[in-house]
């Protein structure tokens, strides 16, 4: 959600720049803009629409600056609009800001300046906020350090904020509370962004900066500083990530890439975890805090989008492995219902990035309140993976794609992990029923493989539903989450109006939406449900809806109802979500594209939501 870059050192700004905001046009690419000092004075290029349009306004200039920043907008205040595009001058254009995040009380703050005559020309907070900057800097006659300090104690809200001047040529001045930024250093050179992936190409020792820190950022010099004007030694992090995990390679399209690389994301969670000789998983983060474990009666998981989803498949298996009951919430509710959380229980935070406003609040109340985190999180060093006591790491890689798809299989195998290990200590199940699944679990990324190779087939299907106004997604138990993943897959990459429901439940309500015209996926692998489901697919045949199932090898029952038959392996019923969701992946990719729509990069959606 916005994306921001920086560059100060020996080489142009702009290649680094503008390469950077390609990286992070996941992030939002409703408009973008870039800012570089020149001799005495700040140039500012903005476009509303992609970077490509930017990159044609850049070309077509002479670039002599080494020292820029860079920002691609996912709008909160403010419609796309080249107006209200980052970069923003102060009144007096001699210092440029870029922001990721949302100031609360800007409002009150613009209309105080405005009472003074400050004029403003866009709907935007980040221009309220360095034309606040530039106001205490004039009224008390302090350096824009110090006003900077000041300015960022008076607002409330989150940011990440790279601010140039023009007397300061030497320098980026940086903050953060609540939006990542991390700081790449090079050779007498300094990489600024929101996350590594625009950095890695360059350096692979980077400090990732912390909330109410601000960064005076030379070419050969990074001071960090707390809002208190103390000085803090800088950390520096090895980055484990390649520059080849970041690029298409020979796909057209992120979201393809990292369906198909499922196989081997399932295989990296799993690598040096199963250990089926002892009957153990080996989970580090677990074992450290094992009592707890064992003590607690109740079990939280917090989520948003994709993750929630994931929150729920671990719910089911959870209950029906541990015998302990938990709760799901989605983390924007949790954070503001007040919810009863004592010492001693366990929140579960989900998240892909780790950078989830709404999952990061939540955990900082639950924290407070006694609970012990346990994250389950795709990147490492997050903000969310920094603040949990212990966790598991997806290890699903970059996924830039902002439809989710290996990180969701990621999370569910991290959670199978999780349920495994949570029923060894509680001793809840049998170690006959975990070695059953054990079993299973070595061979899923074959398994996930042998899918992606039918392929063909669902791109079969999807030219007979692309036209589709609306879908319907139903599933039961362990594939209930699968149902409403695989809507909102749908939803989010071709704009058709999916809903997922349980398959029992779509009679109250979804079963008046069924006709000749209306596409019905039913999730039914092998499990104590299929009977059941089996009535409900009944149901709609009887009222004609187009049926599609995705159905185990050899349910040769499901040909009655349909030749839309999609076949996955047999497996354990636990690890059916992690197949049957692959199929479901797919169908939305391909009908995204025979939609001619960016699949990458659906309309009004960002990767990071990095705002409540
Ligand atoms: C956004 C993304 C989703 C993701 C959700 C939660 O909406 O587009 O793909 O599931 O945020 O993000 P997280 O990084 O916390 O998993």
């Amino acid at each position: 959600m916005c994306g921001i870059v920086g560059y100060i050192g020996t080489d142009l700004a702009f290649p680094f720049v503008l390469k950077g905001l390609k990286r992070l046009e996941y992030r939002g690419y409703d408009s973008s803009g870039m800012a570089f000092l020149n001799k005495n004075q700040i140039d500012i290029t903005k476009s509303v629409g992609k970077i490509s349009q930017l990159e044609d306004l850049m070309l077509s200039k002479t670039h002599t600056s080494k020292i820029g920043i860079g920002h691609t907008r996912w709008a909160t205040h403010g419609e796309p609009s080249d107006r209200n595009a980052h970069p923003f001058y102060s009144n007096s254009k001699k210092l440029a800001i870029i922001h990721n995040g949302i100031i609360e009380n800007y409002a009150i703050i613009k209309k105080e300046l405005q009472n003074k005559g400050f004029q403003f020309e866009s709907d935007t907070d980040t221009e309220v906020l360095i034309n606040f900057i530039e106001n205490i800097q004039q009224e008390n006659q302090v350096s824009l350090e110090k006003s900077l300090r000041i300015a960022l104690q008076k607002i409330r809200g989150a940011y990440c904020i790279l601010i140039i001047s023009v007397d300061h040529p030497d320098t980026i001045f940086a903050a953060r509370k609540g939006s990542p930024l991390v700081i790449g250093i090079g050779n007498n050179t300094h990489y600024i962004a929101s996350d590594a992936s625009p950095i890695v190409e360059f350096t692979k020792e980077v400090i990732y900066v912390n909330d109410y820190q601000i960064a005076i950022i030379k070419s050969d010099e990074l001071i960090l500083k707390n809002l208190g004007n103390e000085t803090i030694t800088p950390q520096i992090t090895k980055l484990d990530l390649e520059i080849t995990s970041i690029d298409k390679g020979i796909y057209d399209d992120f979201m393809l890439k990292e369906i198909e690389e499922q196989p081997f994301t399932v295989f990296d969670c799993l690598r040096g975890r199963l250990d089926f000789k002892n009957c153990n998983i080996k989970l580090s983060g677990v074992e450290e805090f094992e009592q707890q474990f064992k003590q607690t009666q109740k079990i939280t998981i917090i989520a948003c989008g994709t993750s929630w989803h994931a929150g729920i498949y671990g719910k089911y298996i959870i209950e029906t492995f541990c015998r302990i009951p938990v709760e799901v919430d989605y983390a924007s509710e949790y954070r503001y219902r007040n919810p009863i959380i004592k010492k001693g229980d366990i929140l579960i935070p989900i998240s892909q990035s780790g950078e989830t406003a709404d999952t990061l609040t939540a955990i900082e109340a639950a924290k407070k309140d006694g609970a012990l985190i346990f994250g389950i999180i795709n990147v490492a060093g997050s903000s969310i993976a920094r603040i949990c006591h212990a966790g598991i790491y997806t290890h699903s890689g970059v996924e830039i794609g902002v439809a989710s798809t290996k990180a969701y299989t990621g999370q569910l195998t991290a959670l199978v992990l999780f349920t495994l290990k949570l029923a060894l200590i509680k001793e809840s199940i049998s170690k006959q029923q975990i070695l059953e699944v054990i079993d299973h679990l070595q061979i899923l990324p074959t398994q996930i493989q042998k899918i992606i190779d039918q392929k063909d087939q669902l791109k079969s299907m999807a030219e007979k539903i692309y036209a589709a106004p609306n879908m319907l997604y139903l599933g039961r138990g362990f594939n209930f989450p699968t149902a409403l993943e695989g809507a909102l897959k749908m939803k989010e990459v071709t704009y058709i109006h999916a809903e997922g429901y349980p398959a029992a439940e779509m009679k109250h309500g979804p079963i008046a939406l069924v006709n000749e015209n209306l596409p019905v996926v039913f999730i039914a692998p092998k499990d104590n449900y299929l009977e059941k489901l089996y009535s409900n697919i009944q149901e709609i045949n009887a009222r004609k809806g187009k049926i599609i199932i995705i159905a185990n090898e050899q349910d040769t029952n499901a040909l009655q109802y349909t030749n839309e038959v999609f076949y996955i392996p047999n497996s354990h019923e636990i690890l059916n979500p992690i197949l049957s969701i692959i199929p479901l992946q797919l169908l939305s990719y391909f009908v995204g594209k025979l939609k001619h729509l960016d699949v990458d990069k659906p309309r009004n959606l960002a990767k990071s939501v990095t705002v409540e």
